[in-house]
């Protein structure tokens, strides 16, 4: 059968219905935000009021997470009364899925109500300001994963061909985001997200090439789902964790570890910044 024609692309929607239907079987709950709790940060979980979670093994086509640190749950309730979904764990393509697999979930989100996205994450810090522990909005990003959640033929049901990405991440939030940290003064550095591929972390050599190419921090996923969220015109507020600091110069090896607790101690001030912008939803 030809591309484009009326059945290939409702055999091209199938998936998602068929998962937007299951998790319909579950719970009525029509979330206004949808939030990815990334790496370490799963706790802003545990401020959900949580009225269904459903394992992504009970979800038609959602890959489960091969990751330790990542649950693999699709929490449904409100978070200070704003109706949100939350991935508890999120799929990498480092462990060998697709970008779209990586990304299916964001547009069954959105398929379930959500019009904004949350995505947090770990990061490597590459601006010498920054200390293992701080927190950075993210205001633009650079993909280098050599691939685009968006290859293949185009689900106009969810947007157009060539999306815009003038604006990955919204001003409105961003400076909610900003006026939060300042008015609990907690710092908040304003950063430029590179998506790598992984799983090794980086090179001196390849650290310093992003830092030149423009990148404050580094980490591997967040792009994939901003481009599926940006293609849905959804809004995106994205923060992460500097969770090592990569100077090319003075670089200690990665105790991954220690990496996975720097993101917990920040847990509590991430969590209360998303909800202090949540909440003006
Ligand atoms: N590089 C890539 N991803 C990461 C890093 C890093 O240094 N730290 C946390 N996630």
């Amino acid at each position: 059968m030809k591309r484009g024609t009326a059945d290939t692309r409702e055999g091209e929607m199938k998936p998602f219905r068929e998962a937007h239907a299951r998790i319909r079987e579950r719970t009525p709950l029509e979330p206004r935000v949808a939030v990815v709790l990334g790496t370490g940060l799963g706790g802003l979980g545990e401020s959900i009021e949580i009225e269904e979670a459903i394992p992504y093994t009970d979800i038609p086509h959602f890959s489960d997470s091969t990751v330790e640190t990542h649950a693999g749950r699709l929490l449904f309730g409100h978070l200070d009364e704003v109706p949100v979904v939350a991935m508890e764990g999120r799929v990498h393509r480092y462990e060998g899925y697709s970008l779209q697999e990586v990304v299916f979930p964001i547009r069954v989100m959105r398929l379930l109500g959500a019009k904004v996205l949350v995505v947090s994450g770990a990061c490597g810090g590459m601006d010498a300001r920054m200390k293992a522990g701080d927190l950075v909005l993210l205001d633009d990003q650079i993909n280098l994963m050599g691939d685009s959640p968006l290859v293949g033929p185009n689900l106009d049901e969810f947007g157009p061909r060539f999306p815009d990405m003038s604006e990955p991440f919204d001003g409105e939030l961003r400076e909610l985001a900003f006026q939060a940290a300042l008015e609990r003064g907690i710092r908040l550095h304003p950063g430029v997200y590179a998506a790598v591929v992984g799983p090794a972390l980086e090179t001196r050599a390849e650290y310093r090439m992003l830092r030149r190419m423009g990148a404050d921090v580094v980490g591997m996923s967040i792009v994939p789902e901003v481009l599926a969220a940006r293609h849905m015109e959804m809004r995106v507020l994205g923060m992460t964790v500097v969770t090592n600091v990569c100077l090319p110069d003075a670089l200690e090896p990665a105790d991954v570890a220690e990496i996975l607790r720097t993101a917990r101690n920040a847990e509590p001030r991430l969590t209360a910044l998303i909800r202090d912008v949540v909440k003006e939803l």
